[in-house]
């Protein structure tokens, strides 16, 4: 990979003034800077209740300007659900938003009833109980509304949070585990702002092919923030919580970083890697080692899709600073983690399959192209020209009428209906499905309800080591096609069905789900 040097990280960060927002002269030495605002850890009350509260509030994204937002329990986000494996709770969530939304809990394998799906609405003003029985292993999972068709801009001001799944094999693991100290939650999100402050937000064609694409970068809710950890080894739990952007994560000094869990829990042993694509919705957990005491940044380098590469996506991207300056931390990289359960040697017959539809991408791929940007990319040169063009397609392009949204994407050649149930799954069984998509290049990290998975094959040949574990995303792009091997323990009846979706949401809201039962 490129060597990042400080000049490297600088130039990035000023590419920020490109992006129109200003007041942004970043250094990683002199300017203060805001500080990772850390998730507060929320567990059960003695009666082994929690409550939630999706509730409207205001941010500071961009200094002086005020953002109208949507949060959880707070006025962006929410805080970090600590559940243990053989817990039962109950979670009150209550509607302060005034919108229909639902609450679904990404990478939980619960029953179909209380998995918060796009038909378990809460109306604004209104509750909703259900009790969470926690049976899976350890793992960083997260929360986020699913209503149809309106949950990415739901997510887009706010709405989401990490749910982590605590259990006694990882206790026993001498990893950093010291909440906000070694143990470093990153959620990793891009926004674009209007001019008067407010979130950017369109469902236009180019949109539902795209995807949501932001010009700046936010963790935690704030931009390239500053963590202040142990000097140590140093545990970040990282979410893709963004809309749509995909991300290829590395360090500024070039230092290895060895990733130990992936979406569903804790690898076979810790995988050595300087740079790692994560999708949207995927979470990874990683340890790097901070035993200098000297501070790097986790950065973004540039991925395929061309539109994700526009400014400040163009070139390195410093997204956090970690400073391991504390109190010497505890916690070490062990050499195994876990013992995986091996795949069967004889798989079971293709019972599924899943293909993700565009049924307009040349409408909003077109205009791209026109535009310039796909030679841009190829000439490996930032022109400000065609930059200005393709931004004013993504704010200006007008948006779809409901009918054409909705219409736009598919599974297995049908735009998502709430009234139809696509297939049903054997319960209790291990099952083979392939997922891929149609002629469209799009990436399409997909995910499923009601389960942890395996990849078995992505096109073909055997996952990446990081992603041989437990998932609940199945990335696949270029024509790409994957094979998982999937059992769902709990049942989803006709009215509590489980979903099977892109989680790029702009597809999702846009027709590319798909319902199913478990019997
Ligand atoms: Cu993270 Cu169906 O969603
Ligand atoms: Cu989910
Ligand atoms: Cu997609």
């Amino acid at each position: 990979m490129v060597r990042l040097s400080r000049r490297t990280i600088l130039l990035a960060g000023s590419a920020w003034a490109f992006a129109g927002v200003g007041e942004c002269n970043v250094s990683t030495q002199t300017t203060a800077r805001p500080s990772l605002p850390i998730p507060p850890e929320l567990r059960a009350d003695a009666a082994g209740s929690i409550k939630l509260e999706a509730q409207t509030g205001t941010m500071r994204f961009l200094g002086d300007r005020e953002t109208a937002t949507y949060g959880v329990n707070g006025p962006y986000l929410g805080p970090a659900l600590r559940l243990r494996r053989g817990e039962t709770v109950t979670v009150q969530v209550t509607n302060s938003v005034p919108e229909n939304i639902t609450m679904h809990w990404h990478g939980l394998i619960i029953p179909g009833a209380a998995d918060g799906g796009p038909h378990q609405v809460i109306a604004p003003g209104k509750s909703w109980r259900t009790q969470l029985s926690i049976d899976q292993p350890a793992a960083t999972l997260w929360f986020h509304p699913h209503y149809y068709p309106s949950t990415a801009q739901e997510v887009i001001k706010g709405l989401a949070g990490l749910l982590i799944v605590d259990d006694e094999e990882v206790g026993r693991l001498p990893l950093p585990s010291r909440w906000g100290v070694d143990d470093i939650p990153l959620i990793i999100q891009d926004r674009r702002f209007t001019p008067d402050g407010q979130f950017f937000d369109r469902m236009n064609a180019i949109a539902v092919t795209n995807g949501y694409v932001g010009d700046i970068a936010l963790v935690n809710g704030a931009r390239y923030p500053e963590a202040r950890t142990a000097r140590g080894w140093i545990r970040l739990r990282i979410l893709n919580g963004s809309n749509a952007r995909g991300y290829k994560l590395s360090v500024s000094d070039n230092r290895s970083f060895y990733v130990i869990a992936s979406d569903g829990g804790l690898l076979a042993s810790p995988v050595e890697l300087k740079e790692l694509p994560i999708h949207a919705g995927e979470r990874f957990e990683m340890l790097i080692d901070g035993r200098d005491g000297r501070a790097f940044d986790v950065v973004t380098l540039p991925v395929a899709q061309d539109i994700m590469r526009l400014p400040p996506f163009d070139g390195p991207l410093p997204l956090v600073t970690i400073r391991p300056d504390g109190a010497d931390g505890t916690g070490r990289l062990p050499s195994s983690l876990l013992v995986l359960p091996a795949l069967p040697r004889q798989l079971p017959p293709l019972s599924q399959e899943l293909v993700m539809n565009m049924f307009r991408d040349t409408r909003g791929m077109m205009p791209l192209k026109q535009a310039g940007l796909p030679a841009m990319i190829r000439s490996g040169k930032t022109d400000p020209a065609v930059v200005a063009r393709v931004v004013n397609l993504i704010v200006s392009d007008s948006a779809l009428s409901e009918a054409e949204q909705l219409s736009s994407n598919g599974v297995n050649r049908k735009p998502f209906s709430l009234e139809r149930i696509d297939f049903s799954a054997a319960r209790n069984k291990g099952l083979r499905w392939r997922i891929s998509e149609g002629p469209d290049l799009m990436p399409h990290p997909v995910h499923i309800h009601g389960c942890q998975f395996r990849i078995i094959s992505r096109n073909g040949k055997p996952p990446e080591p990081e992603r041989a574990g437990w998932k609940d995303v199945a990335p696949i792009s270029n024509g790409g096609v994957s094979e998982i091997l999937v059992r769902f323990p709990y049942s989803a009846s006709r009215d509590d069905h489980y979903m099977a979706h892109c989680h790029i949401l702009e597809h999702e809201d846009s027709g590319m789900m798909a319902q199913f039962t478990v019997p």
